[in-house]
């Protein structure tokens, strides 16, 4: 029997995070031997909001050595660029002729991130949405692993299929959503309020992957947590909640286990065990990182093979479409 299909996609912005990690990338690992996968680099949607081109062409590097460097590997998984891959522009401009604009004006993200752009809010941030439901219809994914920030995305583009699905016939898969039930949604350390992210103002608020001990520890350090004692899972109480969370996705031991093995620590404790487990699972993924992208020529040749496959799947749909809507 045929394989079910995974696509997931990464921006790349640099300075990938526990929460990117925790959130998506490790579960495309653990998932990679039971599907068919795609993994990309989506560096058409990193362009949204303004880049720098040297510091651009460096982070899809980055992410993409970091993607290799976390365990997926090409046995399983089609790992490529986005932009490699021309069929995702192309098929996104056909779904934006079906999505009415009032869809795209209801997506939180862009709420947010416009917020932060004011004036200078592109048509590539406003319709980025639908070139992420182009990279998702292109390859039949049944199932998308993400963060519990992509859920509405992922909404969307089950919406925009089933749209075209029902204007021209049966064509699109509608993709279900994969958010781990912990670690869907990794909060931040000096805000855990608020979800883990990118953010270049407040560098203490995510581990990066590729931080060093020192920097662990010196941010787990400084995490915010409260006037409290007791170490207990706790929604009420983000800061210690999160710091435990993210103990027990590193550990995988029980929520019981970890509160009696802490029922007699104290919060410096408590973060200091967090620090060693935190510096000691990005370990080997930082080691395999500085591996490959020391070996010269090694990540091109990954990234050329794994457009040629993407390339092969993405214009055989691109030509279905094309056929349904009788551009061919
Ligand atoms: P991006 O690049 O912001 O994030 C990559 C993945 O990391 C997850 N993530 C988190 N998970 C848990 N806790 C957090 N604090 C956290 N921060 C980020 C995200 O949910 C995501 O799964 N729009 C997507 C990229 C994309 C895509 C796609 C995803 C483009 N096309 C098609 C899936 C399918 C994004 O910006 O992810």
């Amino acid at each position: 029997m045929a394989k079910k299909k995974i696509f997931s996609g990464i921006q790349a912005t640099g300075n990938l995070h526990l929460g990117n990690y925790l959130g998506a990338i490790r579960n495309w690992v653990k998932l990679q031997a039971d599907y068919d996968n795609y993994f990309c680099v989506v560096d058409l949607h990193t362009i949204t909001v303004p880049q720098d081109p040297e510091v651009l062409r460096a982070n899809i590097r980055e992410v993409a050595g970091l993607l290799f460097a976390s365990g997926l590997d090409a046995d399983n998984s089609v790992v490529f660029v986005q932009s490699h891959v021309r069929a995702h522009s192309e098929l996104a401009w056909i779904l934006n002729c079906i999505t009415p604009m009032g869809w795209l004006h209801r997506m939180t993200q862009f709420k947010e991130k416009s917020e932060k752009q004011k004036d200078e809010v592109s048509i590539g941030l406003f319709d980025y949405p639908v070139l992420q439901a182009a990279d998702i219809l292109l390859y039949d994914a049944d199932l998308v692993p993400v963060g519990e920030d992509q859920k509405q995305h992922i909404e969307l583009c089950r919406d925009i299929a089933q749209r075209f699905n029902y204007r021209y016939g049966d064509l699109f898969v509608l993709p279900d959503a994969y958010i781990a039930e912990v670690g869907g949604r990794v909060m931040g350390l000096s805000n855990p309020e608020k979800k883990m992210s990118k953010s270049e103002e407040k560098k203490d608020d995510a581990i990066f992957l590729l931080d060093s001990p020192d920097q662990i520890r010196a941010k787990v350090k400084r995490a915010t947590t409260d006037s409290m004692r007791e170490i207990c899972f706790d929604d009420n109480r983000p800061g210690i909640n999160n710091l435990l969370t993210i103990y027990q996705l590193l550990t995988e031991k029980s929520k019981a286990a970890i509160v009696e093995y802490f029922s007699t620590k104290s919060y410096k404790d408590l973060k200091e065990e967090l620090a060693e487990v935190i510096a000691e699972s990005l370990r080997p993924l930082q080691e395999r990182y500085r591996e490959l992208t020391g070996e010269k020529g090694y990540l091109d040749q990954k990234l050329d093979e794994g457009a040629r496959l993407a390339d092969e799947a993405a214009e055989r749909k691109l030509k279905a479409v094309q056929d349904k809507i009788g551009l061919r």
